[in-house]
């Protein structure tokens, strides 16, 4: 097994941006330090999905920053951080147990989502002349993978040397959701030694399908402290977005976020300008290329919290958490997830690619790598 995961490790990290099928250029620069041994890797029951077991998995690092996650949708339950005092809380909206995330209308809080995040117009796309429909489960469009996508799928989770990774495995079969081609997913986890948590994904297939992976963790760097996230203060570095209709598929445009409530390129709080935005943010942010920097950075003026954020990819996702209702169950010590209660930063293509043909490439073809790394990184000031 060592051999394994040191060779999977091995393929993961040499060859992440190279031939990947989704304009991903080469090399990358990694933003975070190696990772080095912390407390070993813990293991703990956390439920049964179809009678097969769920478990949680504690990273933690020796500057008191603890990561934890189940097998059950890659799903990140906890990331644990130290505020400016150095009392420790957990920065993601989460909830008690395993019905928390099973509930129905759960919006995909802490999940791996795939195979193909945000949305996908009229649930249908073509590749060459065939056609292809998935599940329309939002509002006639496809979203996040359609009625069981890789969020709700039981990932294979091995942990890696070093005590510091785990590897996460997942196939998802030709047809699966309405999508072409056997998918090989894989994903590592690593919590580095300087509070980073890095997550590398790399995927094949056997037959041309779109691929859009994303993680969709919502960030209240105030541990519980504030019910919104309206007062962090957020920066990211993108000059343009696509603008969306009524049902958040975009128009195919690609517009420049000087001058108006989406600029974000100078630091401002999140909801300074909330209100000019129909809906609030709920909007595809562009880079001006797909390459691995820091992208932005995100701060609590409460705790004094801050969070870097550096992907490969050519977007994100930057969502307010708009349908937020408070009416989730099995929430974290009872807490009431109102609107605006967290955020998300879903690195990513941009939204219904497969139609839209001016937007980058996300046909992944056979012989073809899907490579993706993303860093949310913690500090404090
Ligand atoms: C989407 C939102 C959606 C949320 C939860 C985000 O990625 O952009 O529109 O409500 O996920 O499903």
């Amino acid at each position: 097994m060592l051999k394994k995961t040191a060779t999977v490790m091995t393929i993961v990290t040499g060859s992440l941006m190279a031939g990947a099928g989704c304009n991903n250029p080469g090399p990358q620069k990694d933003a975070s330090a190696d990772s080095v041994k912390t407390t070993p890797v813990q293991v703990q029951p956390y439920g049964e999905v179809d009678g097969k077991p769920v478990s949680q998995y504690t990273l933690a690092n020796q500057h008191g920053m603890v990561v934890k996650l189940i097998n059950y949708g890659g799903i990140i339950t906890d990331i644990i951080t130290p505020d400016k005092e150095g009392k420790p809380g957990n920065v993601v909206l989460s909830y008690d147990s395993l019905a928390g995330y099973r509930q129905k209308g759960n919006p995909y809080f802490g999940t791996l989502v795939g195979r193909y995040a945000n949305r996908i117009a009229k649930a249908t796309f073509k590749i060459d002349s065939a056609e292809y429909k998935l599940a329309a489960n939002n509002n006639g469009n496809s979203l996040h993978g359609g009625l069981k996508g890789f969020d709700k799928a039981l990932w294979q989770v091995t942990p890696l040397p070093g005590d510091s990774s785990l590897l996460l495995e997942y196939t998802s079969p030709d047809g699966e959701e309405g999508y072409p081609g056997t998918l090989q997913a894989k994903v590592i986890y690593t919590l580095t030694a300087d509070n980073a948590l890095k997550i590398e994904y790399v995927a094949t297939t056997d037959k041309p399908t779109p691929i859009n992976l994303t993680q969709h963790t919502y960030f209240n760097l105030s541990a519980g402290k504030e019910p919104t996230i309206l007062n962090h203060v957020l920066q990211l570095d993108a000059p343009s977005f696509t603008p969306v209709d009524a049902q958040l598929i975009p128009t195919g445009k690609i517009e420049p976020v000087k001058g108006t409530p989406m600029d974000f390129t100078t630091a401002k709080p999140v909801g300074q300008d909330i209100a000019n935005v129909t809906g609030g943010y709920d909007h595809n942010y562009v880079f001006d290329k797909a390459e691995m920097k820091v992208r932005g950075s995100l701060y609590d003026p409460s705790t004094g919290r801050v969070m870097t954020f550096s992907t490969s990819e050519p977007g994100v996702q930057f969502y307010t958490g708009n349908f937020l209702d408070g009416k989730l169950q099995h929430t974290r010590n009872g807490a009431v997830y109102g609107k605006n209660a967290g955020l998300c930063l879903e690195a990513q293509h941009f939204p219904d690619s497969p139609n839209q043909p001016a937007f980058p490439n996300v046909i992944l073809k056979p012989g073809e790598k899907y490579t993706q790394t993303t860093i949310y990184q913690f500090g404090v000031k």
